[in-house]
Parts: C-alpha cells; structure tokens; sequence
C-alpha cells in the first residue's frame, strides 16, 4: 500500500494514499507518492515489464501501467488509451547540427493526443475515477487540457479546462473542444489561469494540474521506459524543456526510484531548457538563489512553456541536484532553428521541444558537453500541435506561390 507524503524532506507529513490534497496541510510544500520497494528483484522486474509488451491486456498494454509495481495500486479499471511505449529514436541530421555524434530522441509526442502528458493523465483520472469524481479540471497552455479532455472523455468524466485567452495553439484547442471538454479563457497567463482555478476551491472538482502528485506517477514511467531502451545504463546526458516543471520533478522521482530500487547504478545529468523568456529556474540557478523569483510577463513562441511561477521548481531543483545536472536557457531563434534541424530528421516537434535540442548545441559551444557523449532528448509534443507557429516561420520561404498555366 502506497501513502502520500511531504516532498519538502525536513517536513515528514504523510497522508493517505488517497487523500484529495494538493499540498501539505503543515508546510504548504507539494506532495508526493510514497512508492515501497517491489517485492520483484530487480532482474525479474526487468524481464516482467519487457514481457508485458506482448500482451494485449490493456493494463499490459499502456507502456505506463506495466511499470504498475512502482505505481499505486488499483483494484478498479484504469483510464487508459494505450499510452506510453513510444520509440527512442536516432538523430543524425540534428546531431549533425548540434555538432554531437550520439544523440537520441525520446519522442513522448508520440502517445495518443500528442504530448507527454498522457502518460500522466492516464494514472490521475484513474485516481480521479477511483474517487468517484464527476468533474476535473486543470489550467494549461493547451496540451494538458487535450490530454484531460481525452482521459476524461475515456472515464466517463466532465471536463473543464481554463486556457489563457488567445495564448494556446488552434490545434491543442480544438483537441480539448473534440474531446468534449468546457474551455474557460482566462484574460491573462497561464499563471493567472492557475491561480484562478486553485482560488476555485470546488469540492465538486478534481484537478489534474501536474501538481497533482498521482499525475507525477504516471510522468515517470517515461525515464523507467528510456532506461530500458538504453539496456539500464544511462546515456550521460538527458535533456527536458522546462515550463511548470511537473515533467523534470517526474523524471527526478523515476531516477531516485530506480537508483533505490536498484534498477539502475548510475543516472544521467539532467539539463532543464527553458525558453529565454520565460526562464525563472534558469535566472535561480544562475544566480545560485535560494527562492524561486517569478517571471512576470513570460513571452516565448514556445506556447507550452509560456510560464512565469512553476509550481514544482522545488522538486526540479532537487532532481538537478540528484542527478549533478544543471538548468539553462534558449532564446526563441535557437528553438526556432533547433526545431528545422529537427523537422529534417522527419522527426518534428512543437516549439517547446525543440529547446532541448538548441540546449545540446549552446553546452557544446560552452565546452559543458563533450561531443561524443551520449545524449537523450526528451521531445515532449508532436509536430502538429502549433502549426500556426510552422506556417508563419518557413511558409514564407518554402512554399511556392500558385503558378498559372501560362507561367508552367
Ligand atoms: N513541452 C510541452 C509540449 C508542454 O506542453 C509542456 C507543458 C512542457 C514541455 C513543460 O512541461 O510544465 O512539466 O515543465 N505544458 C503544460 C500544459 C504546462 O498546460 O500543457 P512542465
């Protein structure tokens, strides 16, 4: 049986495994999953969970759930589309442009709405649902609440989302809107949306934002896939975007796990990218802070990580520390030409993903990578999540106007 407990380590406050908080009732701090070492060796977890993948079952068949002895238990069906398992995939041309030789992309765009964020909702609307929830809710720049909108489609659940008036992408709105989900545009960030829903305080809704820690679960799963993909040995490097920080506070939680559990002996350095200007823990880190200090008005092309105050910069900080990584920043043409470089590997990505990868280039240029390490890029959305962003950057230059007849 599984508890929740206080991430801030001094504190010691646990609840119950199902307890609807969001933070700790003593310090305030964010909450986390207590997960007991598997009754498993780590030998036979290994050969388990591979073997799952020939399995048609759906609790087999998600690539989060069959990593179930590290997550909380259900005796209830679980929401899920057939999430996770997604390839890792090599390269070349992106490497070529980063000036690295050993680069491989974790493509969590992959899943079913497009965004890692699957894998998170899958196991917070199965808690959700457990709990006899009829409405969730979460403030999100758009891929989020596609995701919510799905996984609560799939439940049986209603769905609210409160989006940033005119900020997220067409495409990750009409997700949300398909899926059935009420869409609430908050005249501001996505900070404000945040704050706005958590100031709701409705009994009657579930929130879903990543600061929901059965969402942190689910998120994890990702690094426990890619360090199979890798034979259980760490690449040297692992490269996240960072806007809310749930999905580096996730990954952080996956190595602690699996270098406790014995799954793993050495864990890769995290780099966190942010987007220049929406780039708070980059500013800490830099300035070797102790308090986190907000971006007021956060402006980046980068949608997603349009984010000023993230939430869980304590818990990101932590997974830096753990894995001796560190947190940097990306200006909107080194994304924007990261994300071509991208695109040619017939890969693609939305904007925010392609951070990670203008992020391998200025450490190389900054003689903090060497470039024969081994590098795993976490790609976080698919191409087709902000095609207005594509269409106005290279429409212009690749696109041939119409040609009559006459000009043939
Ligand atoms: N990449 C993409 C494509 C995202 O959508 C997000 C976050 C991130 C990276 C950053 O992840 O917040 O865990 O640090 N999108 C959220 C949303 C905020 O509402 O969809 P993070």
């Amino acid at each position: 049986m599984t508890y929740l407990q206080c991430s801030a380590r001094h504190c010691g406050t646990t609840l119950d495994a199902h307890d609807r908080a969001l933070a700790c009732p003593r310090c305030g701090d964010l909450l986390e999953v207590a997960v007991k070492p598997p009754a498993l060796e780590p030998s036979d977890l290994k050969v388990l969970w591979r073997e799952r993948r020939e399995s048609w079952e759906p609790q087999d068949a998600s690539g989060v759930w069959r990593f179930r002895e590290v997550l909380p238990t259900y005796e209830s069906e679980i929401v899920t589309l057939g999430e996770g398992n997604v390839p890792l995939v090599r390269a070349r041309k992106s490497a070529q442009w980063a000036g690295v030789r050993n680069l491989h992309f974790k493509h969590l765009g992959w899943n079913p709405t497009g965004s890692f964020k699957d894998l998170g909702m899958t196991a917070g609307m199965t808690e959700a649902r457990f709990l006899g929830t009829k409405t969730v809710a979460c403030a999100s720049t758009g891929n989020t609440a596609a995701a919510l909108a799905a996984y609560a489609a799939r439940g049986g659940m209603a769905a609210r989302v409160y989006l940033p008036a005119g900020q997220a992408s067409a495409n990750k709105l009409a997700q949300a809107l398909d899926y059935g989900a009420e869409v609430v545009q908050i005249a501001g960030s996505f900070d404000d949306a945040l704050n706005e829903l958590l100031a709701a305080a409705d009994r009657d809704l579930y929130f879903l934002n990543s600061i929901n820690p059965f969402r942190i679960e689910g998120q994890k799963t990702a690094m426990f896939e890619l360090m199979e993909q890798f034979g259980w040995r760490a690449p040297d490097f692992l490269m996240v975007p960072g806007g809310n920080l749930g999905n580096s506070s996730a990954f952080g939680k996956a190595f602690m796990e699996m270098k406790r559990f014995g799954l793993i002996e050495q864990v890769p350095r995290m780099v966190i990218v942010q987007a220049e200007g929406a780039n708070p823990l980059a500013r800490l880190w830099r300035s070797q802070g102790v308090e986190l200090q907000a971006v007021p008005e956060p402006e980046t092309v980068a949608t997603a990580i349009r984010i000023g105050n993230p939430r869980s910069w304590k818990k990101a900080l932590e997974a830096i520390e753990f894995t001796g990584g560190l947190v940097m920043d990306v200006t909107d043409e080194e994304l924007g030409e990261a994300k071509e470089a991208i695109g040619r590997d017939g890969i693609g990505c939305e904007p925010a993903s392609a951070t990670t990868l203008a992020g391998i280039r200025k450490l190389l240029q900054a003689r903090e990578l060497d470039r024969e390490a081994s590098i795993a890029a976490v790609l976080t959305g698919h191409v087709l999540k902000d095609t207005d962003y594509i269409i106005k950057r290279q429409g212009r230059n690749k696109m041939r106007e119409p040609l009559t007849v006459a000009t043939l």
